[in-house]
């Protein structure tokens, strides 16, 4: 079989940077594990690892990327370039990259579900190392389902229901891409107006961080709007990256002006209201 025609590929194209994951290998024998290389993917179910931790300095902040799939493993082609943005305007801020398969082919499911595990456990892990340190995620295509996925799920968290995971320390949250896209929603951006391909089926968690949420979309992108253009999902580098690293760098900066200030009377802001519960 051919790469053009695994009966994949169609999907395959909706899901990445394809043209980071040019096949090397010919031939009729794909097998599972020689697709997973060709899109990138390592191999997972052996749990999330423990990520190395840098904490913020100064005024910056702690930036957490969650890649699209087939991307290299790191923040991934897209989202780096709006980290360094944020970077050279926030000194101080660090960058960690979730370990996950982001496998597109076979089982972007389990791949995904394996993100939000180490998601989860990388934003616990960091809320114990930086006690207060304003977080910002971005996610790219699985990536963003990652995120949306564990912040759907904030109150019940995958790992430990008995101890939600905590988003007091998010100060801002930039998807592009999700295929877990909802239309209508507040903190919907970008010119689309459709759903993503899994259109989540609640999105009150998310309602609730307010104007710390920013998804992005663009008008015919195949994974968030279900339409036919996978330009537009390839592009969000350069159709919205300054947006979105704008968005980040304002949401931070008030985070930590808020964290600098506080006193008891210093909470972010959520959705135009004072959040009840910041605790740095
Ligand atoms: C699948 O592909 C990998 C990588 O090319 C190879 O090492 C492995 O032997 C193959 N497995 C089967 C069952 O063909
Ligand atoms: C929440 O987590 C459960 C597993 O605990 C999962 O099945 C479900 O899809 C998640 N819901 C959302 C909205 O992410
Ligand atoms: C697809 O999207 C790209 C990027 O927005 C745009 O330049 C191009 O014209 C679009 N192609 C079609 C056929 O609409
Ligand atoms: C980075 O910042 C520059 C200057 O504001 C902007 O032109 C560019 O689009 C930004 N790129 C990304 C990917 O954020
Ligand atoms: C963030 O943006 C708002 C307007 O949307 C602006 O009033 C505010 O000054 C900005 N804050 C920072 C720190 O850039």
């Amino acid at each position: 079989m051919r790469f053009h025609a695994l009966p994949t590929s169609c999907l395959a194209l909706l899901f990445g940077s394809l043209s980071q994951a040019q096949p090397t290998a010919n031939g009729d024998n794909y097998n599972s594990s020689s697709i997973n290389s060709i899109f990138g993917g390592s191999k997972g179910g052996t749990g999330p690892a423990q990520a190395k931790i840098t904490c913020p300095t100064g005024d910056g902040v702690g930036l957490i990327a969650v890649r699209g799939s087939t991307e290299d493993p790191g923040p991934g082609r897209l989202l780096a370039p709006v980290a360094t943005n944020i970077t050279n305007q926030m000194p101080g801020t660090t960058l960690v990259s979730v370990d996950y398969p982001a496998r597109l082919v076979p089982n972007y499911v389990g791949s995904e579900r394996e993100g939000v595990e180490a998601l989860t456990a990388l934003m616990r892990q960091y809320t114990t190392a930086c006690p207060g340190a304003p977080m910002a995620l971005m996610g790219y295509s699985q990536g963003a389902q990652v995120i949306a996925d564990v912040l759907s799920n904030a109150t019940a968290p995958v790992d430990n229901p008995a101890q939600p995971l905590s988003t007091n320390d998010i100060a801002a949250v930039l998807l592009f891409g999700d295929p877990s896209r909802v239309d209508g929603e507040s903190f919907n951006a970008g010119s689309a107006n459709g759903d993503g391909l899994f259109a989540r089926p609640d999105s009150k968690a998310l309602e609730a961080l307010g104007d710390r949420l920013l998804s992005i979309c663009n008008d015919g992108d195949p994974v968030c709007d279900r339409g036919i253009n996978i330009t537009v999902h390839l592009s969000y580098d350069e159709t919205n990256g300054a947006e979105g690293s704008e968005f980040v760098v304002n949401r931070s900066m008030k985070a930590v002006a808020a964290k600098k200030g506080k006193t008891a009377a210093s909470p972010l802001e959520a959705n135009g209201k004072r959040a009840t519960a910041w605790t740095a």
